[in-house]
């Protein structure tokens, strides 16, 4: 670092910039994620896009002409598609299928005719190659292009030899600019590689998706900075032992977010689930004690599983409480909720919850069914498997129509199932709805 080099300090998590270094960031609170930030890349980074005007009708146009993966559950998370100029930051935890669901994108977009170019820091030009011969027959595998490479400046030249108008970065953590300062993988790098790629794709209306790593903490590297570049951002989400992966959109500049789209690991890839009911009821057509069916809303759809409960007696001091698939807090709030209304002892039980097919609900209609689960394992009954569970619990052991109620209650009965607790749209108190079960 030369002396002359002004340096500030910027939060790695959430983009703060500050004069001086600071144990814990001002505005995130996070600690020691202050990293040194160069201002010479700012200027860098602001003289490499032109200043224009534009009319709003150029952008109409380009957003009435969308371009079509042709994966259904893909093009239903991007919004119906993705425009010209598009950058989307896929995330997800190592091992996941980031890798091979943008290499099925990519091999679908240049079949479709479109110039597409695979960018590879991780692995090489090589490994690209295996997983592309795993997943493609031998007439496919000339739509592939691929190029190993890390520094960003020699990429953009590529890219626009190539003419490609649709790029695949593998990921941003291990890009290289050689404007910045700093590892890869930094936040100055990061940033300076990243809003490159980003102005690069605005100005040659370049579609692309960058891969970012998420950290152990969940989180994606630099992760509140790379979110306020991009257009998209998706998380591919899933648990590593089971095949479900789930595509959920964070955030979408083009389009609704809140989708999900849905796909099972398999030998050859990834393979979308286009028919979500028959999927989750696959297993579960029959009833069995400490299960319960739920349902959810997940973008336009709603979505039918099961919750699993195990109680059996602690033989610790403080018993356990395992939530797989559901927030912890939510099941030591729903623990509370049912000793107290359901009147039932948990101080000296441990409980084990699990979503069926390694699905993450964060939605609060499925807090009925976490319950219920608890209680018919408890109780030793079965629950009906025609029946589900839905309804959001008060601290006061009422419960709740979720949001989206009505959809949820349109959609169960279509499908021959019926709601457990009934109407709850006028409230139902949960000592009521137990003892039916
Ligand atoms: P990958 O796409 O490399 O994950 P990421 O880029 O998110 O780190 O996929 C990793 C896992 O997927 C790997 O453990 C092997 C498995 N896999 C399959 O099961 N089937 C396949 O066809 C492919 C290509 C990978
Ligand atoms: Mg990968």
């Amino acid at each position: 670092m030369s002396k002359s080099a002004k340096i500030n300090y910027i939060c790695s998590n959430c983009g703060y910039e500050s004069q001086r270094w600071l144990g814990q960031c001002v505005e995130c609170k996070e600690w020691n994620t202050l990293e040194e930030n160069f201002e010479e890349i700012n200027k860098a980074i602001a003289s490499s896009t032109p200043a224009r005007t534009y009319t709003a009708a150029e952008f109409a146009n380009k957003q009435s002409k969308r371009q079509l993966t042709k994966i259904s559950e893909v093009d239903r998370v991007a919004g119906g598609g993705f425009v010209d100029g598009q950058v989307v930051l896929l995330s997800g935890e190592p091992g996941i299928g980031k890798s091979t669901i943008v290499l099925q994108i990519l091999q679908k977009m240049t079949a479709s005719g479109v110039a597409s170019l695979y960018v590879s820091a991780e692995e090489s030009a090589q490994q690209v190659a295996l997983r592309a011969g795993r997943l493609f027959s031998k007439s496919e595998l000339d739509d592939i292009s691929i190029m190993s490479a890390a520094d960003v400046e020699t990429i953009l030249d590529k890219i626009t030899q190539e003419k490609a108008k649709f790029v695949i970065v593998d990921s941003i953590q291990t890009m290289y600019s050689s404007e910045a300062r700093g590892l890869p993988g930094g936040v100055s790098q990061i940033k300076a590689s990243a809003s490159k790629l980003v102005a690069y794709a605005k100005q040659n209306d370049v579609v692309m998706i960058i891969i970012g790593q998420v950290t152990k903490q969940g989180g994606v590297a630099g992760p509140k900075l790379l979110e306020h570049l991009v257009d998209t951002v998706l998380e591919l989400q899933g648990d590593e032992q089971r095949g479900l992966r789930v595509l959920r959109c964070l955030k979408n500049r083009y389009g609704n977010a809140n989708e999900v789209g849905l796909f099972v690991m398999t030998e050859k890839g990834l393979q979308e689930v286009t028919d979500p009911v028959s999927f989750f009821a696959e297993n579960v057509k029959k009833a069995s004690i400490g299960a319960c069916k739920t349902a959810v809303v997940e973008g336009n759809r709603v979505l039918i599983f099961e919750i699993q409960a195990l109680v059996v007696d602690s033989t610790y001091s403080l018993p356990k409480r395992v939530a797989e698939g559901i927030p912890r807090s939510r099941l030591e709030l729903l623990t509370a909720i049912l000793s107290k209304h359901g009147r039932v002892n948990l101080s000296n039980k441990d409980v084990y919850i699990n979503v069926a097919q390694g699905f993450k609900v964060t939605d609060r209609a499925s807090d009925l069914a976490v319950i219920s689960a608890m209680y018919s394992a408890i109780k030793n009954k079965t629950i009906d498997s025609k029946k589900v569970a839905v309804g959001e619990l008060s601290l006061s052991g009422n419960l709740q129509p979720p949001v989206r109620y009505s959809l949820i209650n349109n959609e169960t009965k279509r499908l021959g199932y019926e709601l457990l607790a009934g109407d709850i749209t006028k409230g139902s108190p949960l000592t009521a709805i137990l003892k039916n079960i």
